[in-house]
């Protein structure tokens, strides 16, 4: 048992907790979407229009606020042309980014604008900028939310929808330094600039324009994007080229070419990965410390729109589908990587987790064949992390000089945690990082008088626990019986790798929030 103090500041105002940190991934890969999401009209699944009637209502659960599509590398080559009017006429395409499979194009702009509101999540549509035209993305704007007559909302209308859409996100291209087109910065930054020029906000849709950023710590990507900003404004007729870079960072326990096993990891595979799902906090922070200085006043956000686990996909499943298992490791990597959206939430306005359904770190795994359904550990992270949306963040120190760990001469600490306050309530995150000790801490709450408190915790049996149809509630969250309070503190014990969101009601906050 190691000791913790946890220290939350109730009363000092932070920055909002954007809802939007908590969004989604849905890319055309694997069986994120066909399979996933979509089975059709005619599928004996249940289903709402075509789309799984249990997804939607697993999502529902974890209030999903924005919805990425169609990529990711994939939208690249989508022509979203190909995915409006009768679905039997549309034409076919390969996907050659991942298994080079034939896709029909029957989930389109029409299903996936469906699928968001059902949801009642933002729609984040990235266009395409790597073999795409400036034409083609500005007709996309046009037919999504311009209303009245005009060529594209004429089509619109001929294909079933009357009223425009409202879609506040929008990509400009994907990681065009890689899949996206090989170009270098300076090339992406200026054709960023001139796609944007041309996504016009039709009527009150008023677009939030990303700009693709940085792969992990390349921070002259980043540079090059807020000089391509900073030039704009400073130009004769200045302008804002776009309201937000972008940034991609995921988390593997071994080397992109032997990534482990998503199940069955060892001790050392388990500290690697935990210190690079740490690293993302001082690459995040040197790449805000790029945008301040082009943009001190914190004008542009940075929208972390892919970030998760990465493991070797599972035995006898397609390499390109990136179909994986989900432990209570990848529920760590994610309450981690929340803690620190949590602590930039001035200038981290947006993420979204890789991928939904049955891609990578998803939060749900859908098998079209049994109908099986099955939520992961990383979805209780979210589901219990809701009470963060649009919250203010409060100041969190720990002090935890014996919760560390020593991987590669580095000592990593084994306790995380943050906060925030709404309506005159503080939740409390906590995440007990190390899978053999447990944590005695005891959270101090200062500015405000402790009212009553509850909580629930995600503590299986093993850090390696997982979920499946079989035994689909092995992680799983449970009320916090632990709780211990004390004036000024609240004591709760973490079992070794849990996470743990504690509610405290605050008496006398001076500016209640
Ligand atoms: O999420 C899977 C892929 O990872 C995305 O398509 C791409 O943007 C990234 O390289």
């Amino acid at each position: 048992m190691t000791d913790a103090t946890v220290i939350v500041n109730a009363d000092l105002p932070g920055p909002t907790i954007s809802r939007h940190v908590y969004g989604h991934f849905a890319e055309h890969l694997g069986t994120c979407i066909y399979g996933g999401i979509w089975v059709g009209e005619d599928s004996p699944l249940p289903n709402i229009g075509g789309i799984r009637a249990d997804v939607v209502e697993a999502l529902r659960e974890i209030a999903v606020p924005n919805l990425r599509w169609p990529g990711g590398c994939f939208a690249d080559e989508y022509h979203w042309r190909d995915g409006v009017g009768p679905r039997h006429e549309r034409p076919r395409m390969v996907n050659t980014h991942w298994g080079n499979v034939e896709e029909n194009n029957h989930f389109g702009t029409h299903e996936f604008m469906a699928l968001c509101e059902l949801l009642g999540a933002d729609p984040y549509v990235v266009g395409n900028v790597g073999s795409g035209t400036v034409r083609e993305m500005s007709e996309w704007v046009e037919y999504l939310t311009r209303s009245g007559s005009s060529p594209m909302v004429d089509l619109r209308r001929a294909n079933g929808r009357e009223e425009p859409w409202r879609v506040p996100f929008w990509g400009l291209g994907n990681e065009p330094w890689g899949g996206g087109g090989n170009m270098r910065a300076e090339v992406y930054a200026d054709l960023a600039r001139q796609y944007a020029t041309f996504c016009k906000n039709h009527g009150d849709n008023v677009l939030y324009r990303i700009a693709a950023g940085a792969s992990e710590d390349d921070y002259a990507w980043t540079e090059a994007l807020m000089r391509a900003v900073a030039d704009m404004r400073a130009a004769q007729f200045p302008g804002r080229p776009f309201e937000a870079v972008s940034v991609h960072y995921y988390t593997i326990g071994g080397t992109w070419t032997d990534k482990g096993p998503a199940t069955g990891f060892d001790a050392a595979a388990y500290w690697r990965t935990i210190r690079r799902a740490q690293a993302v906090e001082p690459i995040l922070r040197r790449h805000i410390a790029v945008m301040d200085r082009y943009d001190p006043e914190g004008e542009i956000g940075l929208v972390v729109d892919e970030w998760g686990t990465w493991w070797d996909v599972e035995p006898g499943t397609n390499p390109g589908f990136l179909h994986q298992q989900n432990t209570m490791r990848d529920a760590i990597v994610a309450a981690l990587h929340f803690d620190v959206f949590h602590r930039l939430a001035d200038r981290v306005v947006m993420a979204n987790l890789a991928q939904t359904v049955n891609v990578l770190q998803a939060v749900l795994l859908a098998d079209a064949e049994t109908g099986t359904l099955v939520r992961t550990p990383t979805f209780h992270v979210f589901e219990m992390s809701t009470v963060h949306h649009d919250a203010v963040a409060v100041p969190v120190h720990v002090r935890a000089p014996g919760a560390t760990h020593e991987v590669a001469g580095e000592a990593l600490p084994t306790v995380s945690a943050s906060a925030s306050v709404r309506d005159g309530v503080c939740h409390v995150s906590l995440t007990n990082v190390d899978p053999e000790r447990s944590v005695d801490a005891v959270v101090e709450i200062r500015g405000a008088r402790v009212g009553a408190v509850g909580g629930r915790i995600l503590a299986p049996e093993s850090v390696g626990a997982f979920n499946a149809p079989d035994h689909p509630d092995d992680v799983a969250p449970r009320p916090v019986d632990e709780l211990e309070v004390t004036p000024g503190t609240v004591r709760v014990t973490l079992p070794p790798h849990a996470f743990a969101v504690v509610r405290v009601d605050l008496h006398d906050l001076p500016d209640p929030r």
